[in-house]
């Protein structure tokens, strides 16, 4: 695919991945508890790449799934991504004031406020996810599918809600974060080895989920999930080693976030551990073993290939 055609396409995409969020954001009119919905809604509506629910939908229709029930995952996975930036973001982790270009959600409605609004996005989630079901139950009704594959596509649902929980939990993003800010705080020394784990976990995990939910919701096989699940390490780790790197050599007009918060909290990053060229050479290595991963693949991966390639070396 030439480069202006993905442009023009990443565009389409995203517009459309925007719209699949936002339709499933909670309404707080006349809702007593309105702040907390206010607070979520702001969160998620203020910005951001739309990068994770980009990733379902594009590996969901590379095995060629057709159907509606892949959306309230899309959506579900950038409200549980934004619920661990809003709490990412609170001064008793990294303290940070601006976000997607914005104040951040506690600079804007207080540390309770953002505290509840990220709870509130983590489990309206997977409220939203369960969502899928109605629709299988929708469609089955109104296109007389046969029993047989209603109960496949129930079956593809209850897999995908289990990848991502568990890429969401103590064993992915909750588990990296973990290490991350008791590294700070007790000024740890970290080695290699425990720097890869955060960066897997904090952030690789919910871009492993992506791949393999797309993939699980379109009927992929177990060994193709397995690749899935290695083509988001690679794209993950290679993701965080970028966004390390851009908290150093990128511009905050640019990031929507400021630069120089690692250096403020004392945070070791791949930058510090490894230095600016080591970390851009390991992010091209990551990338290039994802893609020739991605190749192993059935379906056309050609808008995939360039979705990967315009990670490498992002300024955003
Ligand atoms: C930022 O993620 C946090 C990391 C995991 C590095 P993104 O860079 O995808 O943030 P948005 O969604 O575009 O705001
Ligand atoms: C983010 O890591 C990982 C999360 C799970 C939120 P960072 O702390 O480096 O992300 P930014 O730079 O604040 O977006
Ligand atoms: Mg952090
Ligand atoms: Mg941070
Ligand atoms: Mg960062």
């Amino acid at each position: 695919m030439d480069r202006k055609k993905f442009v023009v396409e990443l565009k389409k995409q995203t517009e459309n991945s925007e719209k699949i969020v936002m339709k499933y954001l909670p309404d707080p009119e006349d809702k007593l508890q309105h702040s907390v919905m206010e607070a979520m809604n702001y969160s998620v509506t203020v910005g951001g790449k739309r990068l994770r629910p980009l990733l379902i939908q594009e590996t969901y229709r590379m095995f060629r799934g057709q159907e509606t029930f892949v959306e309230p995952f899309m959506a579900a996975i950038e409200m549980i991504h934004t619920y661990s930036l809003v709490h990412d973001d609170l001064p008793c982790l990294d303290n940070d004031t601006l976000r997607r270009g914005c104040d951040t959600t506690w600079k804007k409605y207080g540390d309770a406020m953002a505290l509840l609004a990220g709870d509130g996005l983590l489990n309206y989630a997977y409220e939203t996810a369960m969502k899928s079901f109605d629709l299988i139950e929708k469609e089955g009704s109104a296109f007389e599918v046969s029993p047989e594959t209603e109960i496949s596509r129930y079956q593809s649902c209850a897999k995908a809600l289990k990848i991502l929980a568990d890429k969401a939990g103590i064993f992915g993003m909750v588990g990296g974060q973990c290490l991350d800010v008791e590294a700070e705080k007790q000024n740890l020394n970290l080695s290699e080895e425990e720097l890869l784990f955060i960066h897997e976990h904090k952030t690789a995990a919910l871009i492993q989920a992506c791949f393999m939910i797309g993939g699980v919701l379109a009927g992929a096989g177990k060994r193709q999930i397995e690749r899935l699940e290695k083509i988001g390490y690679n794209v993950g780790v290679a993701f965080q080693i970028r966004d390390d790197l851009l908290d150093v050599i990128g511009d905050t007009e640019t990031l929507g976030k400021n630069v120089g918060s690692d250096e403020k909290d004392g945070k070791q990053t791949y930058v510090t551990l490894h230095g600016i060229e080591q970390s851009e050479a390991d992010e091209k290595k990551l990338t290039e073993e994802a893609l020739s991963l991605l190749e192993g693949l059935p379906g056309n991966h050609e808008f995939m290939e360039e979705l990967i390639l315009s990670l490498l070396g992002r300024r955003k």
